[in-house]
């Protein structure tokens, strides 16, 4: 008998755990500095409701249906080989996702450890332009301190994965999650009476549509699906859980807004702060945006050092069921295609990330950042190629096939609980499903190469 979620609380909120993660925190915040703020929310916010909800759904019914991971629910739906493949692509997106995503992980911990120790506030002349910039561009560069703190992830990573608290983990996640939320909405209030935070919050909310372009679009579309968690199979995997009576539409859209409404937070936190503190332009953007502006904020409340400490740990929690979840996509698929046991599978998914991390943390350092695939470096391009290609390729297929080739009735059957609770919105849903996310999805792409 398949483990089921114990309540309805507890599924919503491990499927939250999973989504929410530095996607919203650390990446939401770049990706809508560098695609012209406003007018990327706007495109991301349609994307979520537009396309990432009804994927959500589809993903749902395909692993509450197939009662497996991300290849078995193929399988068990009778799926053929090219569908079940659609599985596959999923399995790497999600690989790929982690060799950067470890580093990440490993540049909170590093912020976690230096909040605890005091030395990221140490020799912080408020006077300087910029002095987190300096502090988090140094550590950057060095590419084996940045590596060192993603093998201490790792082998958390590791830990957890093996000696079974994974439960505890995410028991540990429903207390801390709404704290996080809790503490952002703290730091927005804050962040919202900065010197120019009417300028902040104009740039985040006031589109300038001009702005828009089809790779503004595409990275809109890409960070929707990075932060809803789709296109990895993770969400297959979390649906077989599911119990028969849970509303499958009701919780994809409570996961989607949940998890929209951290990344906004987000958004109102750093670009009020981006402003006031003057932090545009070389060296200031991009994926160390979040570890430059926040520390900033906090020299600007009393007890510095308790909200930065407060704010890594809850982090490194969201970043470690995210890492966790997705690092499951690949042990699963181990275990099942090969028959594998639980050890070799972990030992065999997380090992070969020591050197795909590496890589990944050298190649933002400054003796190999000018080593460049189409003017992204190799973590960059690891990122563009699983979110704004993988990712997007996968929904489209796995919304034909759930719209399409799935057996008759089946989505009908999941949506309303097998006749017991009525969908009103199974006919737009299908509508979307068959037409609207794949047409859209595939235009998104084409206007990107062309
Ligand atoms: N959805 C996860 C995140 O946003 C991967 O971090």
């Amino acid at each position: 008998m398949k483990a089921k979620f114990g309540s309805k609380i507890g599924l919503v909120a491990a499927t939250v755990g999973s989504a929410v993660g530095l996607g919203n925190i650390w990446r939401f915040p770049a990706e809508a500095q560098a695609n012209g703020g406003a007018a990327f929310l706007l495109l991301y916010i349609a994307c979520v409701f537009l396309l990432g909800i009804p994927v959500m759904v589809s993903e749902f019914a395909l692993g509450r249906g197939g009662q497996s991971d991300a290849v078995g629910s193929f399988k068990n739906l009778g799926a053929s080989k090219p569908w079940w493949s659609v599985g596959a692509l999923a399995v790497l997106a999600s690989y790929m996702i982690l060799c950067f995503y470890m580093v990440v992980a490993g540049w909170t911990f590093e912020y976690l450890w230096q909040s605890i120790t005091g030395s990221l506030y140490d020799g912080i002349d408020s006077a300087t332009s910029a002095p987190f910039a300096a502090k988090m561009n140094g550590f950057i560069a060095d590419g084996w301190n940045a590596s060192i703190n993603t093998y201490i992830v790792l082998a958390l990573n590791i830990g957890i994965l093996l000696f079974g608290v994974r439960k505890g983990i995410e028991r540990l996640s429903n207390i801390m999650m709404p704290l996080l939320f809790i503490l952002l909405l703290v730091f927005c209030g804050v962040a919202l009476t900065l010197d120019r935070a009417s300028d902040g919050v104009e740039f985040f909310l006031n589109p300038d549509f001009s702005k828009i372009t089809p790779r503004v679009a595409l990275n809109a579309l890409g960070q929707a699906f990075f932060s809803l968690s789709l296109g990895m199979g993770i969400l297959i995997t979390y649906a077989s859980y599911y119990p028969p009576t849970t509303i499958l539409t009701r919780t994809a859209l409570t996961v989607s807004l949940l998890d929209m409404l951290v990344a906004i937070l987000m958004g109102m936190i750093i670009f009020p702060a981006v402003m006031t503190f003057n932090l545009t332009g070389e060296g200031l953007e991009g994926a160390s945006l979040v570890f430059i502006t926040l520390p900033e904020v906090f020299t600007h409340m009393p007890g510095t050092q308790l909200w930065s400490i407060l704010f890594f740990l809850l982090l490194m929690v969201a970043a470690l069921t995210s890492t966790i979840s997705i690092s499951e996509v690949s042990i699963a698929f181990l275990q099942d295609r090969f028959k594998l046991s639980r050890v070799k599978a972990v030992l065999m998914a997380m090992l070969p990330l020591i050197l795909f991390s590496t890589i990944c943390a050298y190649s933002q350092s400054d003796s190999f950042s000018d080593i460049r695939i189409a003017g992204m470096t190799i973590f960059d391009t690891l990122d563009f190629l699983a979110t704004n290609i993988c990712l997007p390729i996968g929904s489209i297929f796995l919304c034909i096939y759930v719209g399409w080739f799935a057996p008759k009735g089946f989505l009908y059957r999941e949506l309303t609980n097998d006749g017991d609770v009525t969908s009103h919105v199974f006919n737009v849903l299908l509508f979307i499903v068959r037409y609207v996310a794949p047409i859209l999805i595939g235009l998104i792409l084409i206007g990107v190469f062309i």
